[in-house]
């Protein structure tokens, strides 16, 4: 039912935790399941230079959660803004149509984060 990438990340997720002083924090919910995901973000210049999740959900959630992490490193956060839901399940080499919706909280907290962070820079 599940790609190995998707059990790979969900087994051994990266990027666990939670950044202290983050500089961008982003939370979403899936109204429907009541699953919860939270990305902190460290920033130097544009670039993302730290990202720790935590997700209190499915094992498809944790798996998009680890995945968005190890896609976003490093990039800036234009480009960090350009991952979709859908790149982000493709990476997992995709998500059973049911479980689809989970990736969607993945990026969504993500530009959570990155909106948080340039809402604090004014
Ligand atoms: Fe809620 Fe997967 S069932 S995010």
């Amino acid at each position: 039912m599940y790609s190995e990438k998707v059990m790979d990340h969900f087994s051994n997720p990266r990027n666990v935790g939670e950044i202290e002083n983050a500089d961008g924090v982003g939370e979403v919910g899936n109204a429907s399941c009541g699953d919860i995901m939270k990305i902190s973000l460290k920033i130097e210049g544009d670039v993302i230079k730290d990202i720790k999740f935590k997700t209190f959900g499915c094992g498809a959630a944790i798996a998009t959660s680890s995945m968005v992490t190890e896609m976003a490193m490093d990039k800036t956060l234009d480009e960090a803004l350009q991952l979709t839901n859908a790149a982000v399940a493709d990476a997992l080499d995709g998500l059973p149509g049911n479980k689809m919706h989970c990736s969607n909280l993945a990026a969504d907290a993500l530009h959570e984060a990155i909106k948080n962070y340039r809402e604090k820079q004014g």
